[in-house]
């Protein structure tokens, strides 16, 4: 049971919109439970325009912190008082702190993905890594990976340029690691060959094109130590499905979601999240699925 509101209760939450179909509230809330905080997690949907007069109603009301999604995670860093290395690093915020007066952004998406990693006992350093995309979800993978010491990294994406970018920001901003831009169809199989991690930080293969894979190539999954797919929406991509089939250590986005949120949580309180509760959060969110109707 959902632990008592009291007049003690603190207050946190996501903005963005939409945000009707986050998962966020769900473990969340789970979380303030398990660790005892006594602390609320709210969804606000914000709409365009309405962003200053919602941060300056949170700060007013002493609210703890909040969560940043679509379409907000830029808008955000006009309202900051301080945006650590990381979040400008990845030029992205998805968490701000609110303490006195002012307003602290960070960006806990590629700590949230190497925490699921690491819960996998799946090691970054020296390791030769493709990461398909170079979107926002991709910056933040690409610099964790740079910052963990990866040996190399090829990224690969539709629209070349976009992939150039993110590799000469990482090249130029994080030392010791060789990350390198090209276009997916064209060279996947060349990177693929001695590649021990490979990474799907693209939206294909999710709900409603759940048939869609972000490669052709099916050979590339052979003798793939691990493969990452960022979707969770199906929790079992196509891309999932046949790196299983080629007995790959399969990992879907559900952990990156949950430890971005305990990243975020540990933020706002103050607190360690020991990483058992991830995986127990993570059951959470399965048996969750599981009994919706309309998530697949
Ligand atoms: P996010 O913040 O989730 O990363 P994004 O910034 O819109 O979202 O990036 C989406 C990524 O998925 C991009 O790399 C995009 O490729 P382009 O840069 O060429 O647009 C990639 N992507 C989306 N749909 C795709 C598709 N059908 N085929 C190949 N790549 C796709």
């Amino acid at each position: 049971m959902a632990h008592q509101i009291t007049s003690k209760t603190s207050i946190s939450g996501l903005l963005g919109n939409p945000i009707e179909h986050s998962v966020s509230p769900i473990f969340q809330n789970k979380l303030c439970e398990i660790m005892n905080v006594p602390s609320v997690y709210l969804p606000f949907r914000v709409m365009q325009g309405d962003l200053a007069k919602v941060v300056r109603g949170l700060q007013a009301l002493n609210v703890k912190g909040f969560n940043v999604t679509i379409p907000y995670k830029t808008q955000i860093l006009d309202f900051l008082n301080e945006v650590s290395e990381e979040a400008s690093l990845m030029g992205a915020v998805n968490t701000v702190k609110i303490y006195g007066d002012k307003l602290y952004g960070y960006n806990t998406d590629g700590l949230g993905f190497i925490r699921a990693l690491e819960s996998q006992d799946v090691c970054i350093e020296d390791k030769n890594v493709v990461v398909l995309g170079a979107g926002g979800a991709a910056r933040a993978v690409v610099v964790k990976l740079a910052q963990k010491g990866a040996k190399r990294v090829a990224i690969l994406n539709r629209t070349q340029d976009k992939a150039k970018n993110l590799s000469e920001l990482v090249n130029e901003r994080v030392a010791n690691v060789a990350v390198s831009a090209e276009l997916a169809r064209d060279l996947i199989d060349k990177y693929a060959i001695d590649c021990d991690i490979l990474i799907n930080t693209t939206s294909v293969g999710m709900w409603p094109d759940i048939n869609k894979c972000p490669v052709d190539s099916k050979s590339i999954f052979i003798n793939k130590p691990v493969v990452f797919d960022m979707v969770y929406n199906p929790l079992k991509t196509k891309f999932i499905s046949i790196a299983e089939a080629n007995f790959c250590k399969a990992i879907n986005g559900l952990g990156m979601l949950v430890y971005q949120g305990i990243c975020a949580f540990e933020i706002w309180h103050e607190v360690s999240v020991p990483t058992k509760i991830g995986i127990e959060l993570i059951a959470v969110l399965e048996q969750y699925f599981a009994e919706m109707q309309d998530f697949r």
